[in-house]
């Protein structure tokens, strides 16, 4: 027998024996990482399409699944508030588009969803009902986003017997033809996991239904924060507050953000947003995360407030600039005292509530949640009052106050007894005659459907419509060149 031949025999049949264990052992932890964790990285262009469809770090732990994502409006059609599926909730898409803006796709082992600024920052408007192209607002406040409506839509699927990968799946594989490995992930892992994350999440925003609704265009920004991220007890404030926009913001003299100024720091704010839309520290301090929320923030500081589109009455508004600069400039004008800086709520008069959602104890457990870190948050507080907001693109700041309480600039010069007292939101029809959008509508017929609009009732908690009365005492006709001057800010 020949020893050399034997051995390479008994050497090749170790190796092999090598090879398959190796595999076994290896195979299922590289398959687990394959579908579960490998990342691929999606790079946008410009600012500007990062801003509307790029990561600002949520997909990582709180990314849905995208294809049940796709198919939840499909199977569950009755649970929004009409047709069109998440255009329904006042979502903005644009055409061509994979995604509305403010979600992103990216995979991280399986594809997902993630939630950036632009969903609440951007709006949309159209110059009459018959318009059928929308204009889209790159950082406006998106005034027809229902991000209550969206939470509760996912919670209701969830709900639903049929939440089931039964049913789930042969939807999904009407669009996407799922590998065998793809449909064992969605089948035994995915759909029942997302399914119980989701009651999770209902059961930790349970503290929304014992309060009045956000209604589209606005949100309780805060207490999220407080009750679900930040473990603070349910302590029954309420801060409804109306979006904001976000141009022009390098032109901040006072340095305080937020409807009352929560903190002065740009950086910490986009952090703290981007926190709160699910981000946790831990992501938050990966690099490329980091990058990103630069890149975000540089593009917010040097977005430009839009120009009103309508005709203006150039006289008109040259009366208008005088009557500004008596009555408003002392807090809103380029040099004013009061400009950009926290006017007491006893001065102001609006509404509360929200200044009394944000307290002392928030702001330190805020800075506390990303002690350690070397981008850590320091400079969250407590103010006393509101900010006298920036005017920058004042048209379509609309409905106007921190809560949103009064829909059009007319109104919002009437004594507080003439301001309406219900009126609707979420209307993406321009209205030049009032300036704001149209706001006597209980409904919206858009993409060949018909929307219900959110309709706002000012003596529910949080959405009264008082204070602001600088300007109510005017004669009419000083009103209406005012009125004219606000549309060119
Ligand atoms: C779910 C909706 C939502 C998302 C998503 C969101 N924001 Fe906001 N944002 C708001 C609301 C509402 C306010 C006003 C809240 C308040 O102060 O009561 C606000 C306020 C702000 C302000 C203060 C503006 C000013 O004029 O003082 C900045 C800056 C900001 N957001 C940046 C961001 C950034 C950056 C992101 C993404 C990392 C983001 N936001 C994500 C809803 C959102
Ligand atoms: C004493 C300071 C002060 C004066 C004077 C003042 N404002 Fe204001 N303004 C504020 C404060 C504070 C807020 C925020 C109040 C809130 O949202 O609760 C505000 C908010 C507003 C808003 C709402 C902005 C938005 O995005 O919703 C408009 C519009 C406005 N002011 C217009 C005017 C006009 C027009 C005048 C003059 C007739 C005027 N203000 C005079 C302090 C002032």
């Amino acid at each position: 027998m020949n020893t050399e031949n034997t051995y390479s025999r008994w050497f090749g049949r170790v190796m092999w024996a090598g090879i398959v264990a190796t595999l076994v052992i290896a195979l299922p932890w590289y398959s687990a990482w394959f579908y579960l964790f490998r990342e691929q990285p999606v790079r946008v262009a410009s600012a500007e399409e990062h801003f509307k469809y790029g990561s600002i770090g949520t997909e990582f732990e709180s990314g849905f699944p995208y294809w049940i994502w796709l198919v939840l409006p499909r199977l569950f059609p009755e649970k929004l508030p009409g047709p069109g599926g998440y255009t329904s909730l006042g979502m903005v898409w644009e055409y061509g588009q994979e995604m509305p803006v403010g979600f992103t796709k990216q995979t991280v082992g399986f594809p997902r969803v993630g939630l950036n600024c632009a969903a609440c920052h951007t709006s949309s408007y159209r110059k009459s009902e018959s318009d059928g192209r929308p204009t889209l607002v790159t950082g406006g406040a998106g005034q027809s986003f229902d991000a209550q409506g969206y939470l509760r839509f996912l919670f209701a699927c969830a709900d639903d017997p049929r939440f089931t990968a039964d049913i789930l799946l042969p939807q999904i594989e009407r669009v996407y033809p799922l590998s065998f490995m793809e449909r064992q992930l969605y089948r035994y892992l995915l759909i029942p996991a997302t399914r119980r994350e989701l009651l999770k999440q209902k059961e930790l925003y349970s503290w929304m239904d014992s309060r009045p609704d956000w209604g589209r265009g606005r949100v309780d920004p805060f207490n999220p924060v407080k009750f679900v991220i930040l473990g603070i007890p349910e302590d029954g404030t309420l801060g409804n507050s109306d979006m904001m926009p976000l141009w022009a913001l390098k032109d901040r003299p006072g340095k305080a953000y937020h409807w009352d100024g929560l903190n002065p720091v740009m950086r910490e704010v986009v952090i703290g947003s981007a926190i709160a839309d699910g981000a946790p520290p831990k992501v938050i301090n990966r690099p490329d995360v980091q990058a990103n929320l630069r890149r975000v923030q540089a593009f917010l500081q040097e977005l430009p407030a839009p120009k009103y589109p309508f005709a203006v009455d150039e006289a008109l508004k040259e009366q208008g600039r005088a009557i500004y600069a008596a009555s408003c400039a002392s807090c809103h004008g380029p040099k004013g005292q009061g400009t950009d800086q926290i006017i007491p709520i006893s001065e102001v008069g609006t509404d509360a509530h929200r200044l009394e959602m944000w307290t002392s104890q928030a702001a330190q457990a805020y800075d506390q949640y990303t002690a350690g870190y070397s981008w850590e948050l320091t400079s969250f507080r407590k103010e006393l009052g509101y900010l006298a907001a920036p005017l920058k693109g004042l048209w379509l700041r609309a409905p106007y106050l921190h809560n949103g309480s009064v829909p059009t600039l007319k109104d919002l010069l009437e004594p507080v007894s003439q301001r309406p007292s219900s009126f609707f939101r979420g209307n993406d029809v321009y209205d030049p005659e009032n300036v704001g959008f149209v706001s006597d509508q209980p409904q919206v017929h858009r993409n060949g459907g018909t929307l219900p609009l959110f309709r706002f009732d000012t003596t529910v908690p949080g959405n009264s419509n008082q204070g602001h009365v600088y300007g109510v005492d005017l004669p009419s006709d000083a009103k209406r060149a005012l009125l004219e001057f606000l549309k060119s800010l």
